[in-house]
């Protein structure tokens, strides 16, 4: 059986959009089970309704609390019966719960070398630190915000002139949309796995997110 993939977005979808060209292709070895946006009018809705896939729109906006969008949304997914799911600028704080029940199968990318600049305005505040280095991290996902296990994490330098929104550009194209198709890729295929609280690559422990050199040559 195919490796099922569920995607959650909330708006551009230009991760989205890698990770299904890299389906289509089949660099990633699984089938897009749903498109789940939090947001009604997320662009990268629009791209996987033409691109032939289920999509499904949860708002939180319509849910007493964040629990109960939890829940729903928990639900909403285990119809897909996923076997990864991919947080693709997905802008929710997901609870432990959640968290809980696909723990070791849920990945997210964030705009930053993470441990630095959890949370929103990554670009920003790497440039107002005067950062020389800026990036972006994929990691599995657990409950702490932007916190568990790395897997692999690409940065480049801030170039002198760089504003926040030529830098966000340099961190999508150069970086994200490189190792998140190639990170989804090595779950698909069983070689990416979370034991504890420890991500295994190959059967190796990784103390350390991996580097944008161990990108295979179809994901450069
Ligand atoms: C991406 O830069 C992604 O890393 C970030 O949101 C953007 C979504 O863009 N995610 C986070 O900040 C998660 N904490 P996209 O919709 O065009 O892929």
């Amino acid at each position: 059986m195919r490796v099922r993939l569920a995607i959650l977005i909330s708006g551009r979808g230009r991760n989205l959009r890698a990770l299904i060209a890299a389906v289509q292709d089949g660099r990633i070895d699984a089938e897009i089970a749903a498109v789940i946006s939090n947001c009604r009018n997320a662009e990268g809705l629009a791209f996987a309704r033409k691109a032939g896939l289920v999509t499904e729109v949860l708002s939180h906006a319509e849910f007493v609390d964040r629990r109960a969008f939890d829940t729903a949304l928990a639900e909403r997914l285990r119809r897909y019966a996923p076997d990864i799911v991919a947080l693709a600028g997905f802008m929710r704080v997901l609870g432990e719960d959640f968290v809980a029940e696909f723990r070791g199968r849920m990945l997210n990318i964030h705009p930053s070398l993470l441990p630095k600049y959890a949370g929103l305005h990554t670009h920003r505040r790497a440039l107002a630190a005067g950062d020389a280095e800026h990036g972006a991290t994929v990691h599995f996902v657990t409950s702490e915000v932007d916190g568990g296990a790395p897997v692999i994490q690409g940065r480049l330098q801030i170039q002198a002139g760089d504003d926040e929104a030529q830098l966000a550009e340099r961190v999508m194209n150069d970086i994200e949309l490189k190792i998140y198709p190639q990170a989804v890729a090595w779950m698909a295929r069983g070689e990416l796995r979370l034991i504890e609280n420890a991500a295994i690559y190959k059967g190796q422990r990784l103390d350390r997110a991996l580097g944008m050199d161990q990108l295979e040559e179809a994901f450069r």
